[in-house]
């Protein structure tokens, strides 16, 4: 009976982890699901096919920069907890252009921590000890590691593209909230997600894309940069273990214990396409194309998820061979979702390189 009489918003629904976090509380629990989603180019409500019509579910377009619609919404719903997943969240748009990721990530938190703070101080002492605000951020906060090495949870903060700046100003306002005003905060670090929904603007799906279309595939400088690859299900999971069994007050870094090359990571999806649907012009991995690096491009990450796991009992269950082959097959089966993404004008070109 999980979450059975709970209200919960999902910021950030609409989009691709958030997607998977509602469905997942919509199929597993008994939760009452909030989507508060503002609908930028990112998201996509047909990565909720069952939503619509479920009891359990409500959806409001409403951007979390705006105090008042979100006053509105608090007072409408009563939410017994907010998961905070709203956010521009792509590396290189940020490089182009970092107001929007300042405006959102940063005051947008603001202002759904003042919301939230506000709704809280108004309840009962036993509604207010219930009630969880989980803000979900990113790993890449910590910056960038050399050959060795894990981000724990004590790690020290050192973002360097102006999105990870911008997720690490938010971390410390949701800090600073429970600490100053006693809102009962967590938050949880994660590293690279990967699955169905994703928008292809990111590594795996445009790789997938652009090589199901005999295209260039770029990568990035010597395509020997690391990340550490999640599951979006198995993080989907996570965060709902940390929201119902989590300490207020601490953070909890996610990850599947998956690090691979960029070049790897490329290569295995050019011969699962050609294993799945063979082209004519060849082997997929003719089309790797080395291309200009990314400014500022961290090298290296890897989560050590020792404490979710250990604590709260947490496992990956996918390994990414398995996942990077349910993914494939999914862009595979699921065309008209991406090729809407591609018809409405997503012209899938390089950014972010300052110029
Ligand atoms: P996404 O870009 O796919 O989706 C973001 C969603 O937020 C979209 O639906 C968008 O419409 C919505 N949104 C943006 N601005 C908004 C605003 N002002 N008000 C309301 N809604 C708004 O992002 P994602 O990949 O699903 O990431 C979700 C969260 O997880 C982000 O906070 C991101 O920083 C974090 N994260 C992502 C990854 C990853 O690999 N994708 C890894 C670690 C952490
Ligand atoms: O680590 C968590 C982060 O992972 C999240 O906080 C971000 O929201 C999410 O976008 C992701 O950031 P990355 O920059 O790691 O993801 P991206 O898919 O943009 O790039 C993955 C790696 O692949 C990175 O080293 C850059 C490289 N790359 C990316 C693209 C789009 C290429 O080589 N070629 C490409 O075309």
């Amino acid at each position: 009976m999980r979450f059975k009489g709970s209200t919960i918003f999902v910021t950030g629904g609409a989009g691709f982890i958030g997607s998977a976090v509602v469905r997942h509380l919509l199929r597993d629990t008994h939760a009452r699901v909030v989507n508060i989603d503002k609908l930028t180019y990112a998201a996509n409500l047909n990565s909720l096919p069952d939503a619509v019509g479920n009891p359990h579910y409500a959806f409001e377009q409403t951007c979390i920069r705006e105090g008042s619609a979100l006053r509105k919404l608090f007072d409408k719903y009563q939410p017994d907890a907010v998961m905070n997943l709203a956010a521009e969240s792509h590396v290189d748009r940020s490089i182009d252009g970092p107001g929007e990721f300042i405006q959102t990530n940063i005051v947008g938190t603001f202002m759904l921590l003042q919301e939230s703070l506000r709704h809280w101080t108004g309840l009962s002492a036993e509604k207010r000890a219930q009630f969880r605000f989980l803000h979900i951020s990113t790993d890449e906060v910590f910056g960038s590691l050399g050959d060795e090495g894990f981000f724990t949870e004590t790690t020290a903060y050192a973002p360097n593209s102006p999105y990870s700046a911008s997720k690490a100003s938010s971390d410390h306002l949701v800090r600073a909230w429970r600490e100053t005003y006693g809102l009962p905060t967590l938050v949880t670090n994660c590293s690279n997600n990967y699955g169905p929904y994703q928008f292809p603007e990111k590594l795996i799906p445009h790789v997938i894309i652009k090589g199901l279309a005999d295209e260039p595939l770029p990568v990035y400088g010597d395509g020997q940069n690391i990340r550490d690859w999640l599951y979006v299900e198995d993080h989907a999971k996570a965060l709902t273990l940390v929201l119902e069994n989590g300490l207020v007050g601490e953070t909890y870094n996610v990850g599947g214990r998956n690090e691979r090359t960029n070049l790897h990571v490329v290569e295995g999806i050019c011969d699962l396409l050609d294993e799945f649907s063979p082209s004519p012009a060849g082997p997929r991995r003719n089309l790797i194309s080395f291309v200009a690096d990314r400014p500022g491009h961290d090298r290296r990450y890897a989560i050590d998820a020792s404490k979710v796991e250990r604590e709260l009992g947490w496992q990956a269950q996918e390994h990414f061979e398995s996942g990077i082959e349910k993914t494939v097959r999914w862009y595979l089966d699921h065309q008209p979702w991406w090729r809407e993404i591609l018809n409405g004008g997503y012209a899938a070109a390089r950014v972010g390189l300052n110029r």
